[in-house]
């Protein structure tokens, strides 16, 4: 550990020193073609001077570049205090595995873990100290578009995946040359912005606030993230950076977060725009006041908190409290000893063949097949395959937020198919572009002709990568452009049409779903997409992944969900028939097409019992439920395995069911295994109708399966 002593450190440092610690520019100042300018940082008047004591940079292209920036800086640095490199490595760095909702869907937070190292090695041999993730929004509209980025609709599952990811990335000690340190974002709900638009507000109840939005962010803390960043909404009239309920009460208070903040890309000025704040002025005291110790590429704190603290508005004990944060992390970092953090110029981890097998390995367990008329998996000697549709030759499929990957490095799934089918004869045509802006079917015909003689067709279809991401928002989540038309064509001259999708959400794939013979979610699944896509066609792997999100039949049923409450009026049948005087659409049932854990494998999993070892149990008990589960089918595969609790009676409205517990395991062609899943009053406790967080006696159900599809539901008692 490093024996600076920052006290001392500190109290030499002159207060625009101090200042120049809390703000964070990007890597275009410090002269690399990495960084961007937008609104007021345009107009920044930095001279070598003010420069030599920024704190921190984001950006930078690579490891040689950044150790240029860093020297520049501390052959002019009085103090010497070494640069932190930030960076949004979300989903990989150069080798990208599948977006963080795809990898949600792995249900296996082990593998995410180890996708995250394997970020982290790229990254920090890259020069990068810290990345802006774990991102854990908790999400139910499929409309927003970072929806992509987030871990879905289930706070258990972003927990146990934001857990792994802060573990994956730091491992033991940020300061090893292989570790990045974290900042879990965005802090908070973001993801619940209004009708799914981008930077939306957000107005939710405190007690949905802590029941569902914010567990995940509090596991990554517990996890040990280094950094948090407060998200641009307003939550409930406050903008996060200046909510002082949020940052304060709830993050420094409660859960005694001591590491540091910082804004989100110019959020302390956008206080301004909120109208929240009358000026630069005005903002940088309000976030200052809520402890965000960096300002991120804005200039509040750069233009006027020198001011503040001259003229008594702030006291500089503050300031020397967040700069002290923002020391003891480059500390922890090690930076002091080596202001490169290990990097490794021209580093040959990058793409490396370990880091594709781990990516290819992520897009296998994160596919889910969605249907399956036993088509799948196709014959490896099958003679004529035809691939059509805007995702068969393509290799835009790493997803948004993908760091320094590039499209050229991913794998189509018709180079995936070409690789593993060398005798079959394989034809492939676009059929149409997944573009809203092209509404040309011209192309349809030519995907048709190949079409009509072929053994199968492989129909790759979906939504572009730009069509998820940040600000990214759509009205309309069906398949965009003229792919239903694609898919009728296709699939009225072959109905051995198997449909692959590619997208960032749940998208509404009603027609699809009609049509096709079976349908393989593949997300966006990263530099090893298309190969894995083959591999899970032909059955060189096993599909095993499960849905993160709830697929709607329809734009309006969002925002739609598993983990709904019953209502007063539910529906009496468990169909899409049409009730009347009961909660649900005159036009569109209030089912939704796929559930929250769905997913299909090539095996046939058993369900054989599910036993409780008591029926009853105090506040001091332990329950024990062992879930029996055989392999009926001569594939070996891996099933997540659901738990789900329903609360039948409480003093607030509970929801049908929420899960309490999976578990992913491997069973042998014929093999049959016992879980054992152990539950504790704790984890009966909700936030009642005054937000306390409580348990109370009675009856509950615990229920194995997912969705409608519980294969087991029995009742126990909490006394
Ligand atoms: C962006 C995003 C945030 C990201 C930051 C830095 O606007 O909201 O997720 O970490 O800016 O790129």
């Amino acid at each position: 550990m490093s024996s600076v002593d920052l006290k001392a450190l500190l109290e030499q440092m002159t207060l625009e020193e101090k200042i120049g610690q809390m703000i964070q520019l990007s890597a275009i100042f410090f002269d690399s073609a990495d960084g961007e300018l937008t609104g007021p940082a345009q107009e920044w008047d930095l001279d070598e001077h003010g420069l030599s004591m920024i704190g921190s940079c984001i950006g930078g292209l690579n490891a040689k570049h950044k150790r240029e920036i860093q020297d520049r800086h501390l052959a002019t640095d009085r103090n010497k205090i070494p640069l932190i490199f930030m960076r949004d490595i979300i989903h990989g760095y150069r080798t990208i595995y599948p977006i963080p909702l795809a990898m949600a869907g792995s249900f296996d937070p082990s593998l995410m873990e180890e996708c995250a190292h394997m970020a982290a090695r790229e990254a920090s041999h890259e020069g990068t100290h810290l990345t802006f993730a774990p991102m854990v929004d908790f999400v139910r509209d499929a409309r927003w578009g970072r929806v992509a980025e987030s871990c879905g609709e289930d706070a258990l599952l972003a927990s146990k995946m934001g857990e792994a990811q802060v573990k994956g990335f730091q491992k033991d000690d940020i300061s090893s040359p292989e570790s990045l340190a974290t900042c879990v974002k965005h802090f908070a709900a973001y993801g619940g912005a209004e009708a799914g638009r981008d930077y939306n507000t957000v107005e939710i109840s405190e007690r949905l606030l802590r029941s569902r939005y914010l567990p995940a962010y509090k596991a990554c803390i517990d996890a040990g993230t280094t950094m948090v960043m407060p998200s641009f909404n307003n939550l409930n009239g406050l903008p996060s950076v200046g909510n002082k309920f949020l940052m304060k009460k709830i993050l420094r208070d409660e859960w005694g977060f001591e590491g540091v903040v910082i804004s989100d890309w110019e959020a302390i000025y956008e206080l301004c725009v909120h109208g929240v704040a009358r000026d630069l002025s005005e903002a940088g005291e309000m976030a200052l006041d809520c402890s965000c110790d960096i300002e991120m590429v804005s200039r509040a704190y750069y233009d006027t908190l020198a001011d503040l603290v001259r003229s008594k508005r702030v006291s500089e004990d503050i300031v020397d409290r967040s700069v002290m944060r923002i020391l003891e992390l480059k500390k922890r970092l090690g930076l002091f000893e080596d202001p490169y953090h290990g990097s490794i110029e021209n580093s040959d981890v990058l793409l490396c063949p370990e880091h594709k097998e781990i990516a290819e390995r992520a897009a296998l367990e994160s596919a889910v097949l969605l249907r399956n008329n036993g088509i799948l998996p196709l014959n490896k000697n099958i003679k004529r395959l035809a691939v059509v549709g805007p995702f068969a030759n393509s290799q835009a499929i790493k997803g948004t937020w993908a760091a320094m990957g590039e499209n050229k490095d991913c794998i189509s799934v018709l180079d995936g198919l070409k690789a593993l089918l060398p005798h079959t004869e394989i034809k492939w045509a676009l059929g149409c572009e997944a573009s809203i802006d092209d509404p040309s079917k011209d192309k349809i015909a030519q995907a048709v002709e190949i079409c009509e003689n072929a053994d199968a067709v492989i129909l790759c279809v979906g939504e572009p990568q730009g069509y998820s991401g940040e600000a990214q928002s759509r009205v309309d989540i069906s398949l965009p452009g003229v792919q239903d038309e694609l898919i009728d064509a296709v699939t009225s001259v072959n109905s051995n049409t198997v449909a692959l999708v590619f997208n960032g959400r749940p998208l509404t794939l009603v027609n699809l779903e009609k049509k096709a013979a079976a349908i393989l979610e593949m997300w966006h699944p990263g530099t090893q997409g298309g190969l894995a896509a083959a591999k899970l066609i032909l059955g060189m792997a096993n599909p095993c992944g499960k849905l993160p999100m709830t697929f709607p039949k329809h734009v309006g049923q969002c925002p739609i969900y598993y983990d709904r409450t019953r209502t007063g009026r539910p529906k009496k049948n468990s169909d899409d028939k049409h009730e009347i005087c009961v909660s649900d659409y005159l036009d569109c049932g209030d089912l939704p097409l796929f559930f929250f854990g769905e997913g299909l494998s090539y095996s046939n999993f058993v369900y054989e019992s599910m036993v409780l070892d008591k029926n009853e149990i105090t506040k001091d008990d332990t329950l024990k439920v062992s879930v029996t589960i055989r392999n009926d089918s001569d594939t070996n595969g891996k099933e997540v395995v659901q738990l789900y609790l329903c609360d039948l009676v409480a003093s607030a409205v509970r929801p049908v069911q929420e899960l309490i517990a999976f578990e992913k395991i491997s069973l042998a062609a014929g093999e049959r295994k016992t879980l054992d899943f152990f539950i504790r009053e704790d984890m009966l406790r909700f936030y009642d109708s005054e937000c306390r967080y409580i348990s109370e006696p009675g009856d509950f159900t615990l229920s194995v399966g997912y969705a409608d599809h519980m294969r087991f539901t029995q009742k126990f008692t909490l006394i």
